[in-house]
C-alpha cells in the first residue's frame, strides 16, 4: 500500500460526511432515547374511538372491586379519551377495599428501570367529584416491592387538574411499574400519566446511556425521523408533524403502521431538533411527500402538503415573531434551530407521483428558504438526475459481499451532478445475525470506499441506529439496549473509526496489483482535538481468510516526523466471524489498540483474517 503524505494531492473529506440515522424503528425513540416511562401515557392507544386499548395498562384488584373503562371527556382538544375508573370498594365499607387499595399499572416498555437514589417526575391530570386520595408508587413487576412511594391528597378535583409529584428511589429495579391505587369509593379520571427521570440529558428527555453512545460517535449529522416511519404504511399513520409539537399533554400521539406500535409523540419535530444540537450535529429533516407505503396524494392536490412543509421549517429557524417561530420560541428555544438539509421522501422515488409532487416542494422550499439543501431520493450515480436537487438519497442493503463490494459503486460517478447521502447502509439477512463482525468488516469496506469517493459522496449514515432487544422489527442495528442496559454492535464500533475523517485531508492511497481484492484502504491526516497534534491514520479491512503481509509505504513525508512513541494500531477482530456483542459479553468484539513500534515510512504489517485495522502514525 502506498501513501502520497503530500497535502497538495490531498482533498478535503467534507466536514458532515459521517453521521447517524435515526429512525422510530424498533422501540428507538418511544421506550428508548425518549426517557419517557410509562406507555400509552394519554390512553389514546386504542384509536379516538371508546371503549379505546388502554394497552399496557392494566387493573390492580379483583373485577368485583372496580370498573375501568374509557370515555372522551379529557380536557385536552386533540386527545379527548381518558380512563375512568369506578371504585366500588371503600376502606370505610360497606364493601372492603383491599389495605393496598385497587388502581391500575402501567409496565412502561417492557419495565421501567428505577434507580435507586434517582429522583422521577410523575405527572398526571385527574378529575373527580368527590375528593380524591391516591398512591403513587414505583414496584418491582409484581408490585409486592415498593421503590418509591407518594400519596396525592386532594379535597378538590371537580375540574381537571395537574398533580406533580417527585418520587425518589430507595431501590433499584430495572423491570418496575408505576402503579395508581386508591382505597376510596368513587370514579376518578385519569389522562396524560407521564413519569421521567429528572436526570435525562441537559433536562431535554433523552436517556443518558443511549445519548452518550450517539454522542461518542461524534456524529456531525443526524438525519430523522426516519426511514419509512415518514412514509407511514397509510399516509394517515405517517409523521405529521404539527401534532407533535406543543405541550407534550396534548399531542395526541400516533400509530406507526409501518412497525406496529403505539407512539405518544413526546419525540417530536422539536426534540429531533433539539437532539441534534444537543449532538452538535447538523438536522436533516426526512419529510412525506405526500406519498405513502399504499397511498399517494395527485400532484394536483400537493400544495397543502407543501404548505405543510414551508411551516415547519418556518418552525425549526423562523424569527420568534413569526407564526411557527412563535410556537417553537413558547417551547424554550427562541433561536433558530441551525436546520439547511431537508430531504424530500424516503426510497419514493420509483412512485408515481414522486416527480410531479417533488417539484412542488422542491420550487416552494427553494423560493422561500434559498439556502436550504435539498435531498431528492432518486439516484444519480450513474446518470444524471432530470430535476434540481442539492444532494440524492442511496441507500446500499445486501449481503456481507454485496456491501463490500459496493465500496466502488462511486468510482466512476461523475463529479458533476449532486452528490450522494448514503443515508441508510447496512449487511441484512444471513450474514448479519443480529449485528456481527462480518457485517461490520463488509461495511467498513464500504465506508473507505465512501471516504475515498468523498468527491461524490456528501454524507453516509448506518440503518437502522438503534434496537430495543424486546422488539426487533429490523435486523440488524448499530445500539442495542433494554430498560437499563446498552452496548454496541460490532458495525457500532467500526463506525468509532471514522469519527476522525470529518474535515481531515484524504490522502492519495494505491494498493498494489498483486494485493487481493478483499483488501479495501484509505488513508487521512487529521489532527486530535484532544492533543492538537496531527495524526496520518492508514485504515485497512482485510475482508478475506488469509494472512496478508502488507508493506506500507508512505512518500512525501519527512521521516523525522514520523513518532514511534505516540503511534497507535487499533484492530476491531474476534475468534469468530459471526461473533457479536451481547448483554452477557458486551465487548466481545471490540476495537483493542496497542502502540505502533514499527511506525516509519515503511512498515511491514500483518493483517489477520476478517480484521479492521487503523494505523495512526503520529507526525509533528
Ligand atoms: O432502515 C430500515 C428501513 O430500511 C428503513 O425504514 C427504510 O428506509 C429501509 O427500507
Amino acid at each position: 500500500l502506498s501513501v502520497d503524505a503530500a497535502q497538495a494531492s490531498a482533498r478535503k473529506i467534507p466536514e458532515t460526511m459521517f453521521g447517524i440515522s435515526f429512525e422510530e424503528i424498533n422501540h428507538a425513540g418511544a421506550g428508548g432515547l425518549w426517557a419517557e416511562l410509562v406507555s400509552n401515557r394519554g390512553f389514546e392507544a386504542g384509536g379516538e374511538s371508546i371503549p379505546s386499548n388502554i394497552y399496557p395498562w392494566s387493573i390492580l384488584g379483583d373485577e368485583s372491586l372496580l370498573i375501568v373503562s374509557t370515555d372522551r371527556s379529557s380536557c385536552f382538544e386533540r386527545n379527548k379519551v381518558a380512563l375512568r375508573m369506578e371504585v366500588l370498594c371503600d376502606n370505610e365499607g360497606p364493601i372492603i377495599c383491599p389495605a393496598e387499595g385497587v388502581g391500575i399499572y402501567n409496565p412502561g416498555y417492557w419495565g421501567m428501570n428505577i434507580e435507586q437514589q434517582k429522583t422521577y417526575r410523575v405527572l398526571m391530570y385527574v378529575r373527580s367529584s368527590e375528593s380524591v386520595n391516591i398512591t403513587v408508587s414505583f414496584t418491582g413487576s409484581n408490585g409486592a416491592r415498593t421503590l418509591a412511594t407518594s400519596n396525592i391528597v386532594s379535597s378538590d378535583v371537580s375540574n381537571w387538574t395537574m398533580i406533580e409529584v417527585l418520587l425518589e428511589a430507595a431501590g433499584s429495579d430495572p423491570n418496575s411499574r408505576l402503579q395508581l391505587m386508591t382505597t376510596r369509593k368513587g370514579v376518578i379520571w385519569f389522562d396524560q400519566v407521564s413519569a421521567m427521570p429528572l436526570d435525562t440529558f441537559k433536562g431535554h428527555g433523552f436517556r443518558q446511556d443511549l445519548f452518550q453512545m450517539l454522542a461518542d460517535l461524534r456524529p456531525r449529522f443526524i438525519r430523522f425521523p426516519g426511514g419509512s416511519y415518514v412514509e407511514g404504511e397509510w399516509l394517515r399513520n405517517s409523521f405529521q408533524w404539527k401534532v407533535t409539537v406543543g405541550p407534550w399533554e396534548e399531542r395526541p400521539g400516533h400509530f406507526n403502521d409501518v412497525w406496529q406500535y403505539w407512539t405518544d409523540d413526546g419525540l417530536g419535530l422539536f426534540e429531533f431538533l433539539q437532539l441534534a444540537e444537543d449532538l452538535g450535529s447538523l438536522p436533516i429533516w426526512v419529510f412525506n411527500t405526500g406519498i405513502s407505503l399504499n397511498d399517494q396524494i395527485d400532484t394536483t392536490r400537493i400544495l397543502p402538503f407543501v404548505q405543510e412543509i414551508l411551516d415547519g421549517i418556518e418552525f425549526a429557524r423562523g424569527d420568534p415573531n413569526s407564526t411557527w417561530g412563535y410556537v417553537r420560541a413558547a417551547m424554550g428555544h427562541p433561536e433558530p434551530f441551525n436546520l439547511r438539509h431537508v430531504a424530500i421522501g424516503n426510497q419514493d422515488c420509483g412512485k408515481t407521483n414522486y416527480h410531479g409532487n417533488y417539484l412542488k416542494f422542491y420550487s416552494a422550499i427553494k423560493n422561500a428558504y434559498p439556502d436550504i439543501n435539498v435531498i431528492s431520493n432518486c439516484d444519480a450515480s450513474s446518470t444524471p438526475l432530470d430535476h434540481p436537487a442539492d444532494f440524492y438519497d442511496f441507500h446500499v442493503y445486501g449481503d456481507a459481499n454485496y456491501v463490500f463490494a459496493s465500496a466502488r459503486n462511486f468510482d466512476r460517478t461523475a463529479r458533476l451532478g449532486p452528490k450522494a447521502f448514503v443515508s441508510e447502509y447496512a449487511v441484512t439477512g444471513k450474514d448479519a445475525g443480529n449485528g456481527n463482525l462480518l457485517a461490520a468488516l463488509a461495511q467498513a469496506g464500504l465506508l473507505v470506499g465512501l471516504e475515498r469517493n468523498s468527491d461524490a459522496v456528501e454524507m453516509a449514515s448506518n440503518a437502522p441506529l438503534f434496537v430495543n432487544v424486546n422488539d426487533r422489527r429490523f435486523n440488524p442495528d448499530a445500539i442495542v439496549f433494554d430498560s437499563s442496559k446498552v452496548y454496541g454492535t460490532p458495525s457500532y464500533w467500526m463506525q468509532t473509526f471514522f469519527k476522525e475523517s470529518n474535515g481531515a485531508m484524504l490522502l492519495n492511497s494505491t494498493l498494489g496489483a498483486k494485493t487481493s481484492a478483499s483488501l479495501a484502504a484509505s488513508a487521512i491526516l487529521w489532527k486530535s482535538s484532544d492533543d492538537g497534534r496531527q495524526y496520518l491514520r492508514i485504515k485497512v479491512v482485510n475482508f478475506g481468510s488469509s494472512t496478508v503481509n502488507l508493506k506500507i509505504t508512505i512518500d512525501n513525508l519527512d521521516s523525522n516526523l514520523i513518532q514511534a512513541i505516540g503511534s497507535t494500531q487499533t484492530v476491531l477482530k474476534s475468534s469468530s466471524l459471526m461473533d457479536e456483542n451481547s448483554f452477557k459479553e458486551p465487548h466481545k468484539v471490540i476495537p483493542v489498540q496497542s502502540p505502533l513500534k514499527a511506525a516509519g515510512k515503511s512498515m511491514a504489517v500483518l493483517l489477520y483474517p476478517h480484521t479492521f485495522t487503523s494505523f495512526d502514525l503520529l507526525t509533528l
